[in-house]
């Protein structure tokens, strides 16, 4: 049987969390993020930042430079 945790989600400040996204307990999410819509977010966002996707990373500053994926492979 499945055991669940209650773990607290962070959400940082001037946030805006995308139509339907879904977040994962225990994730902390930075200040001045951007979810895209859909997102499902498993792992921590850090601030000033724009990320999307399944699993959500981030794609590119709020300032649009963009960021390379952490593991390309994945
Ligand atoms: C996240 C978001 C703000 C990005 O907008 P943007 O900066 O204009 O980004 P772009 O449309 O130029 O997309 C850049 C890349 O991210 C991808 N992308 C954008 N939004 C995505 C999303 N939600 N999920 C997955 N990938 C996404 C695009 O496919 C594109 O990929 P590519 O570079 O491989 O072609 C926007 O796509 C979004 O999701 N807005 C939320 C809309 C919403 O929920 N509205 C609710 C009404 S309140």
């Amino acid at each position: 049987m499945t055991s669940w945790e209650k773990k607290p989600v962070t959400i940082g400040k001037d946030c805006w969390i995308g139509m339907g996204v879904c977040i994962l307990p225990g994730v902390t999410i930075g200040d001045r993020v951007i979810i895209g819509a859909g997102s499902v977010v498993v792992k921590d966002i850090p601030s000033d930042v724009i990320a999307v996707g399944n699993p959500c990373r981030p794609m590119k500053t709020r300032s649009g430079e963009k960021i390379k994926p952490d593991n390309p492979q994945k």
